[in-house]
């Protein structure tokens, strides 16, 4: 039988980590030492007391059963009391806290539960790529909001056409940004939440590096007066509690909307297993003494990080958190030639930053996620690297 794939389908191109991780494999395969900067997944392991929570929760027979797609009651409920100390809000439990198989899955259905085929979504460019993907699936439409650094990389709400924002349902942000490392103040998001009443947009703020800042804590774009009333926030274990492969996220926020979502997973996926969501609630009871040395590990690599690549030449704008390195190459390269370049001559492989999207072209990122051996080396080999050599 011949198998034909949906229109929608046929939209989408494989995920741009993927292609990445297929190009090392084929390096490595013909015996190249590569390091690979090109994703941001955390070389630290998970703490010791997250692990043996999770190891005696695993031994739990009732935790062996179906787990509830909005999460469990321990874990809704610590999400809370750490909501109320990191940002001084409340969330009910229940109706505005709900559980994800890591953020990405939440954000991938988002749009289903408000896009109509025709409906525009914003979208930040450079962006994260999976806030593409429900948008494709549901046949919404999308437009592209230019993060750029004159602007600190934050959207300029202004330039937004009125006759896109008149057909705009949602606006999906991230700060701290990936790739950028930009920060967001809260004079922003005031002006933001501001914008999206007056328009009558959604917006989704992506939090997943909220806790890896370097200056001032990140802030929370519900702590804006009115903000419920339009948004949600993602949240994610993976990079403030370094359980990347554990997946497991939530999001809080707009009652409606958090509440549709659940609705809407509860016809696709159960909750992540009881186990790991206990463990997840061990890490947020002991936030405040997990988070900073992590923390303190990424604003040193990032420091350094920075400042040998300032010194050979690149250049960037210091990141105010997050995983990641956003800088220009000290030559005039497409971001792909340059990502090509660095691999075969220093066997280094990095992001283009044309990947993430038009105003990424230009700039490379770098994954700060491994260990320091290797960021050192990495940082080694970038000095030695003559660009001027075909
Ligand atoms: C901006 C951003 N949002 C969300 C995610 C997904 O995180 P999770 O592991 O919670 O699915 C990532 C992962 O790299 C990310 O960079």
């Amino acid at each position: 039988m011949k198998i034909e794939f949906s229109e929608n389908f046929k939209l989408f191109k494989p995920f741009l980590f993927e292609e990445l991780y297929r190009k090392e494999r084929a390096e490595r395969a013909k015996g190249k030492d590569i390091i690979s900067l090109a994703v941001g997944d955390p070389d630290i392991p998970t703490a010791r007391g997250i692990v043996d929570c999770a190891v005696s929760e695993v031994r739990k027979g009732l935790n062996h059963r179906y787990p509830n797609t909005k999460g469990n009651e321990n874990l809704r409920g610590e999400i809370s009391a750490w909501h109320k100390r990191r940002h001084g809000l409340s969330f009910h439990p229940t109706d505005e806290v709900s559980i994800l198989i890591g953020s990405k899955e939440g954000i991938a259905h988002l749009p289903f539960v408000v896009m109509n085929p025709g409906d525009y979504c914003l979208i930040p460019d450079p962006t994260y790529p999976t806030y593409r993907t429900g948008v494709v699936l549901s046949g919404g439409r999308m437009h592209d909001v230019p993060l750029e650094e004159k602007n600190d990389f934050l959207p300029d709400l202004g330039k937004i056409p009125r006759k896109i924002t008149a057909k705009t349902k949602l606006f999906f942000l991230n700060y701290p940004n990936n790739p950028t490392g930009a920060g967001a103040t809260p004079a922003f998001y005031k002006d933001l939440v501001k914008w999206a009443r007056k328009n009558e947009v959604i917006l989704a703020q992506d939090a997943a590096y909220c806790d890896i800042y370097f200056g001032k804590p990140a802030p929370s774009i519900l702590e804006v007066p009115g903000a419920r009333d339009v948004a949600v926030e993602f949240y994610s274990a993976s990079k403030t509690y370094c359980m990347a492969g554990w997946r497991i996220g939530w999001v809080v926020g707009n009652s409606k909307l958090v509440c549709a979502l659940n609705q809407l997973k509860e016809n696709i996926d159960s909750g992540p297993f009881n186990a790991v969501q206990n463990a997840v609630a061990y890490a947020l009871k002991h936030h405040e003494t997990i988070v900073p040395p992590i923390r303190e590990i990424f604003r040193k690599r990032s420091d350094e990080f920075c400042g040998s690549l300032e010194s050979t030449g690149w250049k960037l704008k210091r990141p105010g958190g997050g995983c990641f390195i956003w800088a220009r190459p000290p030559v005039n390269r497409t971001s792909l030639e340059a990502v090509y370049f660095m691999l075969e001559k220093a066997h280094i492989l990095a992001a283009p930053g044309s990947g993430f999207g038009k105003f990424g072209e230009g700039f490379v990122r770098f994954s700060i996620t491994e260990p320091e051996a290797k960021l050192k080396e990495t940082l080694r080999r970038l000095k030695a690297l003559n660009w001027s050599q075909r």
